[in-house]
């Protein structure tokens, strides 16, 4: 049976995974314990021979609540039978989650466009991309492992000849699954996609008609439209708009929050433009200052009150009137982001690492720099191995490392803010007159901390 819900134990606590949701709640170890005995006793707890139902008494009441509105109820059985319980593994990672919650899959690097700022040069396939068996097979380990949710992306995935197979796979082992998408369909992609079985549609719009399309393509931006009325039509589906913000659309901001609100769109993350692959050929020049960015947290500000119904998201969000370093259901982006501690990526050669702005996003020309941001290939270990070792993932879990030492005591930090980008503050290493500096002595440029220190010297409500 295809499973709705996964309680995954952690080393120090546990989550509950609602499917349908996408949606994972954290229990203490005691809540933690109840639940796996009632998954185990198919909604009753047994003890000393005899059947009763004591869990209920012992779970929070709004835990309680909410698993009966999601069809378990302590003390019934129908329905415990679709929850897989995946108990800690033999040698967990001390400095990150048991197993990733998400996946960022890059099935295949082609893509039917060719946008001027990919950061990973996507158009043609890359010699030697994952088989469908290897690609099924990461889908396998994944749901042993209790991964929560698998996002395919690329290159772009929906064009990957066997798309519909790798769905309908991922699905049938109980995974949440998530796209990354251009959203640029044919009809035929117009009438499947929408029942394929992914859940969440995440959609790139990089601005109004014509700056979309100087960035994206001509026809992108109206094609775009189209996948999202057709989408509109499909209410359980959930759907986001990502756009890559930079001086050359910072202006357009508000029309795609436009389209966000018009068109039903829960939610606009807003990724600044990160500088590598074509970007790097095409627009450093148009990356945001620090000033810049204080003035676009600003206008997201803004469009957050204009539109309530739409969720906004980007990275240093130090104006967010939820005190939250995520927006996210699934991660938390604690002391510093998801990558390599609640997530990770899985390249189309097979590679493991963090995150895909780093180095790590080259397979084809791999160096000791490189090299230094990938945990392992799925060709050589399993996922399972290379997760568990934390010494392959020092670039990203190391915090000693590549923190920024201001981040530390500094007042937005686990409040508004998960710290400085290690792969920014590489970026900036790169640029440097004295690049042997450690990574620690970057900032990420986009922290415009100072400037709002400036603005407000003493901000009440921060709790700090
Ligand atoms: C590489 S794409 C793959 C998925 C799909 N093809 C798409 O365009 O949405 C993943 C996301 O990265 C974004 N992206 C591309 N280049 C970027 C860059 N230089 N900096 C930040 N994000 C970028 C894309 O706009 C997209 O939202
Ligand atoms: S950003 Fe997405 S759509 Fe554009 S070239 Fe890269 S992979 Fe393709
Ligand atoms: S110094 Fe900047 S990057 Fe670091 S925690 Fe503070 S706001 Fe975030």
């Amino acid at each position: 049976m295809t499973s709705s819900h996964v309680l995954r134990q952690e080393t120090n606590c546990g989550f509950w995974f609602i499917r349908d949701e996408g949606r994972a709640f954290e229990v203490n170890v005691d809540t933690y314990a109840v639940l796996a005995a009632l998954v185990r006793g198919r909604g009753h707890v047994r003890k000393e021979g005899h059947r009763f139902t004591a869990g209920a008494t012992a779970l929070p009441q709004d835990l309680t609540a909410a698993l009966q509105r999601h069809g378990l109820t302590p003390g019934a059985t129908p329905g415990w039978d679709t929850v897989r319980l995946i108990p800690l593994p033999p040698n967990p990672p001390t400095d990150a989650a048991v197993a990733p919650k998400r996946i960022y899959f890059e099935i295949t690097r082609a893509c039917n466009l060719a946008c001027r700022h990919c950061f990973n040069n996507s158009h043609f396939p890359l010699p030697h991309e994952l088989s469908l068996d290897e690609i099924l097979d990461v889908n396998r380990q994944a749901e042993e492992m209790g991964v929560f949710e698998i996002r395919y992306t690329g290159g772009e995935c929906t064009r990957h000849p066997d798309f519909r197979a790798i769905v309908d796979d991922a699905r049938r082992r109980g995974l949440y699954v998530s796209i990354g998408t251009n959203g640029v369909y044919s009809p035929e992609q117009l009438e499947w996609l929408p029942t394929s079985g992914v859940d969440w549609f995440i959609i790139s719009l990089d601005g109004d008609r014509d700056t979309n399309d100087a960035i994206r393509g001509r026809g992108s931006y109206d094609a775009v439209m189209t996948t999202l009325a057709a989408l509109a039509t499909h209410p359980h589906l959930r759907v986001r708009l990502n756009m890559v913000v930079a001086r050359n659309n910072v202006a357009t901001i508000a029309d795609v929050a436009q389209v966000a609100a018009d068109t039903g769109v829960a939610s606009l993350n807003l990724i600044p433009l990160r500088p590598y692959g074509r970007a790097t050929r095409h627009m450093t020049q148009a990356m945001f200052s620090k000033a810049d960015f204080y003035a676009f947290i600003s206008e997201v500000n803004r469009l957050r009150v204009l539109h309530p119904h739409v969720d906004f998201s980007t990275t240093i969000d130090l104006l967010d009137p939820t005190k939250t370093t995520s927006h996210d259901r699934l991660v938390r982006k604690h002391r510093t982001c998801a990558a390599g501690i609640e997530a990770c990526v899985v390249g189309p050669l097979g590679h493991v690492y963090g995150c895909s702005y780093s180095p790590a996003s080259f397979p084809d020309t791999i160096d000791e720099t490189s090299a230094a941001f990938i945990a392992g290939s799925l060709r050589d270990d399993p996922l399972a191995t290379i997760w568990s070792e934390s010494a392959r993932w020092r670039a990203f879990r190391d915090l000693e490392e590549f923190k920024h030492p201001k981040c530390l005591t500094c007042r937005h930090y686990t409040i508004r803010c998960s710290g400085s980008c290690q792969i920014m503050a590489y970026y900036e290493q790169t640029k440097a007159a004295d690049p042997d500096s450690p990574l620690s002595a970057f900032c990420d440029p986009y922290c415009f901390a100072d400037l709002l220190d400036e603005a407000w010297p003493s901000p009440e409500g921060d709790g700090r």
